[in-house]
């Protein structure tokens, strides 16, 4: 892995330049029109329906899951205040001086702290975003020389929001589980103990929004994801159909993503599907991306339930963290990796 300026700093030193390593090849570059508000978007479901059991919303989570693989959930039951301390968190420790930020530096292979993406190759061009990334769950596993503690209220914020995502991921997860036909335990018994962590992003201005990405097409290789963007400035932008449609923010709601996780344990049916994130021109704009994870050893594979004569087994079984391993490899080939194994 090469060493990555940060994106923030290099903005700072010069608002106008975008070195050569953020350039797309034009293929790759985010066209006119699909970074303008599309005409048709993601579904929206009510969380508090869905969990009273709901069929209107029951069925709304299967076609989303099935057809787009995001959806954005209101009603959550995660308070404003819990939303509004998270986001001042992020916010205030992106804006330590970069001494103190690299105090919480990555270091060696566990991932965790501030830094950049992952690189993997000389020609790889990279994301418009600095990141600080934890684990955050089971409490017994939390890394905190990488919390910054000198921010007052960040260790409070990421645990009472991490406690009211893991709720809201579970309810999902359950609903889910009904879905596939099995009772609402079948795939937690699948996956067993999980783990969550946070990524957070920062993305500065960029002078040539046309030109860069602030994070490149991808997938999840998780469970499922929640995202808490900014309420004003919209970014992310996931594959529908062949194009790319960009998901307007709603105040205070969340997004919801299905992982390859699922898509594998479901045979396919429910989708993990490619986004990507575009930058803006004059404004830092900021998200969070909480994660449900298995544990290392998990074999992941279609469940017994999702195969049959009308549906052959899509993917072999393998291990999770050979998963993992798989597609940080492979990175910039979108998600043809999660068809392919
Ligand atoms: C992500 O894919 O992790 C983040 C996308 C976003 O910032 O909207
Ligand atoms: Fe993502």
């Amino acid at each position: 892995s090469l060493p990555v300026p940060s994106v923030q700093e290099l903005v700072r030193n010069d608002p106008q330049s975008v070195p050569e390593k953020y350039v797309l090849h034009h293929e790759d570059r985010p066209t006119v029109l699909d970074m303008a508000p599309s005409s048709f978007d993601i579904p929206i479901i009510d969380f508090a329906l869905l969990a009273k059991g709901d069929e209107d919303e029951t069925r709304k989570l299967d076609l989303a899951c099935k057809h787009w693989g995001f959806f954005q959930i209101i009603n959550h039951g995660v308070a404003e205040e819990l939303l509004i301390n998270m986001k001042a968190a992020i916010a205030a420790f992106f804006e330590l001086p970069l001494e103190e930020k690299n105090q919480y530096a990555q270091a060696g292979t566990d991932f965790q702290g501030y830094g950049q993406q992952y690189v993997v190759s000389e020609e790889q061009k990279l994301d418009w975003c600095d990141m600080m990334f934890l684990i955050t769950l089971p409490p017994q596993i939390r890394n905190l020389k990488y919390w910054p503690h000198t921010i007052p209220g960040f260790k409070d914020a990421v645990e009472r929001y991490s406690e009211g995502a893991q709720k809201v991921a579970d309810e999902i997860c359950d609903n889910i589980s009904l879905l596939m036909g099995i009772d609402r335990d079948g795939l937690k018994r699948f996956y067993g103990k999980t783990k969550q962590a946070m990524r957070m992003n920062y993305y500065p201005p960029c002078s040539r929004p046309d030109l860069v990405l602030g994070i490149n097409p991808h997938s999840d290789p998780d469970i499922i994801t929640l995202l808490l963007q900014d309420d004003e400035i919209p970014g992310l932008q996931i594959r529908h159909k062949h194009e790319w449609i960009l998901v307007k923010p709603i105040r205070n709601a969340i997004v919801v993503n299905v992982g390859d996780v699922v898509e594998i344990l479901s045979n396919g049916v429910y989708k993990s599907v490619e986004h990507r994130a575009i930058t803006n021109e004059t404004k830092v704009r900021v998200s969070l991306a909480t994660i449900k994870i298995p544990y290392d050893e998990l074999e992941i594979g279609p469940m017994e339930c999702m195969v049959g004569d009308h549906r052959p087994r899509m993917y072999r079984s393998i291990k999770y963290l050979d998963y993992v391993r798989y597609t940080l490899g492979r990175k910039m080939e979108g998600k043809a990796h999660v068809d392919n194994i």
